[in-house]
C-alpha cells in the first residue's frame, strides 16, 4: 500500500503543485471559450453610415452614462412584433460597434430610446430634460436642470476621443484635433440632445 507508483498521488499530496496544475487546466478551458470571441468581435461590421460618435454626441453619451439614464431607459428593440411596431426595426449588433460600453439594458421605467433620434425636436428635448412635466404631465422622469448650466470641458472630450482612437475607433487625427473646438461654448444639455437625436439614425427602416 505504501508504494508510490501512482504519479497522481504525488500531485494530490502537494498542495502547491496541485494548485498550479489546476490553474493550468482551467486556463485551457478559458482559452477555448475566450479566443473565438476575440475573432467574432472583429467579424461584426458597422452598418452603413454608422461612424464613431462626433465630439458633441460623445460628450452627451458620457453625460447620459453619468446621470444613469440607463437605469430607466434601454437602448435595444427586441425582435418582437409589439416592440418593432412601437419603436421601429429591431436592434442590430452593427449599430453598437462604437458603443463602449453599450447601453442596451433591459430596465424600462421609461420607453426604449434606441430609435428616439428625430422623433422630437431639439426644443422638445430641452424642455423635457429640464422639466419633463412641462411636456408630459404624467411623467415621473426626474428633471436634470443642471445640464443647462454645466459647460463642456473640451480637453476631456478630446482625451476621450484620443483614447477611443487608440483602441481602434476610426477617428481621423483631424477629428481628434478639432474635438475641443467642436464643443467650445456648448453645455451638457446641448450634448445630451445631440446624442439623443443621433440614436437610431442609421438603423434599417421599417419594422
Ligand atoms: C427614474 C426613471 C428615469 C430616468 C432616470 C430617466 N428617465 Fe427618461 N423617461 C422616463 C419616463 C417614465 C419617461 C416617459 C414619460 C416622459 O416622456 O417623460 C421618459 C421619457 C424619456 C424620453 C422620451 C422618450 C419617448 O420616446 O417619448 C427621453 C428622450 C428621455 N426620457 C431621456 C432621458 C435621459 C437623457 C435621461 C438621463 C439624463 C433620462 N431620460 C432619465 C423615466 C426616466
Amino acid at each position: 500500500m505504501s508504494e508510490q507508483h501512482n504519479p497522481h498521488e504525488k500531485i494530490e499530496k502537494n498542495v502547491g503543485l496541485l494548485a498550479v496544475l489546476i490553474a493550468v487546466a482551467v486556463s485551457f478551458g478559458g482559452l477555448a471559450e475566450i479566443v473565438p470571441l476575440m475573432y467574432q468581435a472583429e467579424a461584426i461590421q458597422p452598418l452603413p453610415g454608422v461612424k464613431p460618435y462626433p465630439a458633441l454626441e460623445l460628450a452627451g453619451r458620457d453625460v447620459y452614462v453619468r446621470e444613469g439614464c440607463y437605469n430607466c431607459h434601454s437602448q435595444m428593440v427586441r425582435t418582437l412584433r409589439f416592440e418593432t411596431e412601437r419603436y421601429g426595426h429591431y436592434s442590430l449588433a452593427g449599430e453598437s460597434v462604437y458603443d463602449r460600453p453599450f447601453q442596451w439594458g433591459s430596465k424600462r421605467t421609461g420607453p426604449d430610446l434606441a430609435r428616439v433620434g428625430g422623433r422630437y425636436s431639439d426644443d422638445w428635448h430641452r424642455v423635457h430634460l429640464l422639466d419633463p412635466r412641462a411636456v408630459v404631465p404624467e411623467s415621473n422622469m426626474p428633471s436634470f436642470p443642471w445640464l443647462a448650466e454645466n459647460a463642456l470641458d473640451g480637453a476631456t472630450v478630446q482625451q476621450h476621443m484620443r483614447t477611443l482612437q487608440r483602441l481602434g475607433d476610426p477617428y481621423t487625427d483631424a477629428e481628434v484635433a478639432d474635438a475641443a473646438a467642436d464643443v467650445q461654448g456648448k453645455t451638457e444639455l446641448d450634448a445630451v440632445v445631440a446624442y439623443l437625436q443621433g440614436l437610431g439614425k442609421h438603423a434599417p427602416k421599417g419594422g
